[in-house]
């Protein structure tokens, strides 16, 4: 089941990514050029696509893969290069329009499947490992813990995400991003304090027998994100 706070922020995201935010997002994630800012967003971005990517196993070949909130879709291909059978699934159908419009046609032995609507839908079916990178951010913790924890029950292998950790820039930044109009707020990323995060997973019913494995935090300019790794007991790192 839902929470209705879940339900109401992914309301919120979908119509930002759908709607508001589709022409910037396209431009942030092509070769487009952009401005300073943005440039340092882009950098940390790749930066954090690697680190996740580099956590999977080298020879994705015959395991299946969910890329949560896979965005404009350049994780699932890299991946899919590598072998995997990836489920891509986003929440607007504009930027999985666009994510399979850029894919490349032959990815070897590898696929991606794309598809829009809720990362947590049963349907999608069971994986070796999930990816949620920078999707989760948007989602107060208990509800991202949540989240995790429903894919955790799908999951074999290891969930990777991201989460925005809690810096005094991030709050300032917030905090400008208060003073704008409502309707031209981003749906803002929610930070969140590793120690409370760590809590809620060794308290969670499934997240519990689970362990933390990898962790790194990015920071490029203007773009400041923490990758986190969790395994299934008796996965390998
Ligand atoms: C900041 S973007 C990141 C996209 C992509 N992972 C990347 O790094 O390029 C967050 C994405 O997560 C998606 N998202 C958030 N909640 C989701 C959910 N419950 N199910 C599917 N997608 C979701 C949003 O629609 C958005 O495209």
């Amino acid at each position: 089941m839902d929470s209705p706070t879940y339900t109401t922020r992914r309301g919120e995201i979908e119509h930002y990514f759908d709607r508001t935010a589709v022409a910037a997002w396209e431009r942030l994630t092509s070769d487009a050029p952009v401005g300073r800012i943005r440039a340092t967003v882009r950098a940390g971005r790749e930066q954090m696509r690697s680190t996740l990517l580099s956590w999977l196993p080298a020879d994705l070949h015959g395991q299946r893969l969910l890329d949560a909130g896979c965005g404009t879709g350049a994780l699932a291909v890299e991946a899919a290069r590598r072998g995997a059978e990836v489920v891509a699934i986003d929440l607007s159908p504009t930027l999985v329009a666009l994510a399979r419009e850029r894919a490349p046609r032959s990815l070897g032995a590898g696929s991606v499947h794309f598809c829009s609507g809720d990362m947590l839908d049963p349907a999608l079916g069971r994986f070796d490992h999930v990816v949620a990178m920078d999707s989760v951010i948007h989602y107060g913790t208990e509800d991202a813990v949540a989240a995790l924890s429903r894919l955790a029950q799908r999951t074999s292998g290891s969930i990777n995400f991201t989460f925005a950790p809690r810096t005094p820039l991030l709050a300032a930044m917030i905090s400008v991003g208060r003073l704008f109009p409502r309707g031209d707020r981003a749906p803002w990323l929610n930070p969140m304090a590793a120690d409370k995060l760590e809590r809620l997973r060794s308290r969670d019913a499934v997240l519990g027998s689970w362990r933390a494995g990898a962790s790194q935090r990015v920071a490029s300019g203007f773009y400041t994100s923490h990758a986190m790794q969790w395994l299934r007991p008796e996965a390998r790192a």
